[in-house]
């Protein structure tokens, strides 16, 4: 191991998801009760580490915070320091300012806490030089080297809360209703809550869909006794041989905004099923996934990364995040961790058992 490590910092970037107070608590705690270590609050993401917006944290001012959403020092999608956009629109290379702040705030040791942009820029900045250290955060279960990240069990839950209530008015008014979630360009939220949630079709982007065929499973919940059909819509999901719905194109360092598609089902069900006197109803989830107190399990995930990624830190053990493997929480390379998205695999288990006891996935 090359120094003593003194003083650690930990940010918190990309979007925001239940847990990420939960992971500042288990470092703080961690940290200062084994190692005695001083830890820096750096606020709204990389954004805080270039202009030096920071504070202390301590086992004081992280009080009561296990079970609150959001996440206390802030965060921010759109401050990538390699590829920073200032107010008149130009682009620059800010990673030299992030390391002279890392050297300038001493810091032995970086947590970056964020789903795959934010951990992409963790491990650039680790191949210059940086003592970083990462932990999986999205509610979109999309990162390939960890068995899940935390958030996504919280968003799960919030998600199939949605369907129960749903379902209830399905079934008293005897129409079809349609809940788009989030989830990006992955089906994970779509395929655990509307499995978990008892959805008749799930349409997720790994499975590309025939407007046909969810037209058909939806005819025969009505022909038959059911009367009311529950549809679950990846906000990611595209139609076979067409694209995804988007709400705002890429641009200065953003991500294309998707949603929309939950709406366009909707239209469509309603043309085959409208004239056979059928009422469809549609419901976007958005954000709502996002917020809100964190779940038992990410609760204790979380807790766990944020205890692990200070071990990592204690042993020197940079350019790693931690990952959830089996039972177990091991370190794996911030590179591997970044190259490849998780995606549902379309003739998995969990895609067969849902199509075993009916659910269709369109195709
Ligand atoms: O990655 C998490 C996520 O909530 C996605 O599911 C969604 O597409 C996106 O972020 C929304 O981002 P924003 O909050 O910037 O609109």
């Amino acid at each position: 191991m090359g120094h003593e490590i003194k003083r650690i910092g930990i940010l918190t970037g990309g979007g925001d998801c239940p847990g990420l107070n939960a992971v500042i608590r288990g470092v703080v705690k961690s940290a200062s009760n084994l190692y005695q270590w001083e830890i820096i609050g750096i606020e709204d993401g990389f954004e805080g580490l270039m202009i030096g917006k920071v504070r202390p944290l301590n086992q004081e001012n992280i009080k009561g915070i296990l079970t609150v959403g959001g996440t206390i020092l802030g965060t921010s999608n759109r401050g990538n320091p390699f590829d920073f956009v200032d107010t008149d629109g130009v682009k620059k290379d800010l990673s030299s300012v992030v390391l002279e702040n890392i050297k300038r705030l001493s810091l032995d040791g970086l947590i970056v806490v964020g789903g795959d942009g934010s951990l992409s820029i963790a491990n650039q900045l680790y191949k210059m030089g940086a003592p970083v250290v990462g932990v999986p955060k999205t509610i979109d279960n999309d990162l390939s080297v960890t068995d899940v990240t935390f958030g996504f069990d919280t968003a799960v839950n919030t998600a199939r809360d949605a369907l129960d209530r749903l379902r209830s008015t399905a079934e008293s008014h005897h129409r079809v209703i349609v809940l788009e979630l989030m989830g990006r360009y992955a089906g994970w939220i779509a395929l655990h809550a509307g499995i978990a949630g008892g959805a008749d079709v799930i349409l997720i982007p790994e499975i590309p869909y025939d407007i046909g065929k969810v037209c058909d499973k939806m005819r025969s919940r009505f022909h038959g006794k059911s009367g009311f059909g529950i549809v679950v819509v990846a906000e990611g999901a595209k139609p076979l041989g067409g694209d995804v719905v988007t709400q705002a194109p890429a641009g200065k360092g953003r991500l294309e905004r998707l949603g929309g598609v939950g709406n366009k089902v909707g239209d469509n069900i309603a043309m085959c099923l409208g004239p056979e006197g059928v009422d469809v109803r549609v419901t976007v989830l958005g954000h709502i996934q996002r917020g809100g107190s964190p779940s038992a399990f990410d609760r204790i995930l979380s807790t766990r990364f944020g205890h692990e990624a200070v071990e990592l830190i204690a042993r020197g053990d940079f350019g790693k995040m931690v990952a959830l493997k089996g039972q177990d929480i091991v370190p794996v390379k911030l590179e591997e961790a970044v190259s490849r998205m998780r995606s549902v695999p379309p003739e998995g288990q969990l895609v067969k058992t849902a199509e075993a006891i009916g659910v269709s996935f369109g195709r």
